[in-house]
């Protein structure tokens, strides 16, 4: 079973993070995650579009971004510009999320939506087919090591569920908490993409650590 692993740089080394970002394009790693926070939709703030930009100039893996910030549809068109393949908002912050969905596809992006842990799966019923990734949270957004929810794998199952039932080509992304032990039981449950933040950048050997995850497949 193939799965497309995603690095969280969150709690990686800030101050050296053009060496960060070489030693994720030599590592087995698909894409790379980046977690930009407002203040405000979570109680943290990260980074913004001009550290986007800098690691889409040294970076050679598509980049994964996940918009936790109000109202996202203000800022489709600086995620593209700043070189974003996925841009993924949450259903919690948006009005208008079907716009949003499109106005990134009209961007030259892959449009995704990630959804908290306390939010049912049944509300993307309307939208399932017009997206190209669905990303679970398994935590709750706003923070890097955090203990992974264990209801997340019945949840994933019924959103694999629905995203068949609906002949929908979303993937399925998960976010938060998760290393090792998890890995396998999510790709079963039907897991696309792997987020992992901590458990490789606070490991002795991130880019081992990740061969480590690649192995499960
Ligand atoms: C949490 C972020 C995650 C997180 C992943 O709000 O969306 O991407 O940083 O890091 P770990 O794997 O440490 O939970
Ligand atoms: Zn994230």
């Amino acid at each position: 079973m193939s799965f497309i692993l995603s690095p969280s740089i969150l709690n990686s080394d800030f101050a050296n993070l053009g060496r960060e970002i070489e030693m994720l394009n030599s590592s087995d790693a698909d894409w790379i995650h980046l977690d930009i926070m407002d203040g405000i939709f979570v109680p943290n703030i990260t980074i913004g579009q001009p550290i986007v930009e800098t690691i889409r100039a040294i970076a050679t893996k598509p980049l994964d971004v996940h918009l936790m910030i109000i109202n996202p549809y203000r800022f489709i068109e600086d995620f593209a510009k700043a070189g974003a393949y996925m841009l993924t908002v949450h259903y919690e912050a948006c009005n208008h999320l079907h716009r949003t969905v499109e106005n990134i596809k009209l961007n030259g992006m892959k449009a995704g939506i990630a959804i908290n842990p306390h939010t049912p799966v049944n509300i993307l019923e309307e939208i399932i087919s017009d997206v190209d990734l669905v990303l679970n949270m398994t935590v709750n957004p706003g923070f890097g090591g955090q203990k992974f929810i264990e209801s997340s794998y019945d949840k994933i199952k019924r959103l694999k569920e629905l995203i068949l039932r609906k002949n929908s080509k979303a993937l399925i992304e998960v976010d938060g908490g998760i290393d090792l032990s998890h890995s396998k039981k999510l790709l079963d449950s039907g897991v696309d993409v792997v987020v992992v933040g901590s458990a490789i950048f606070k490991s002795k050997s991130p880019a081992e650590t990740i061969k480590k995850f690649k192995r499960i497949s």
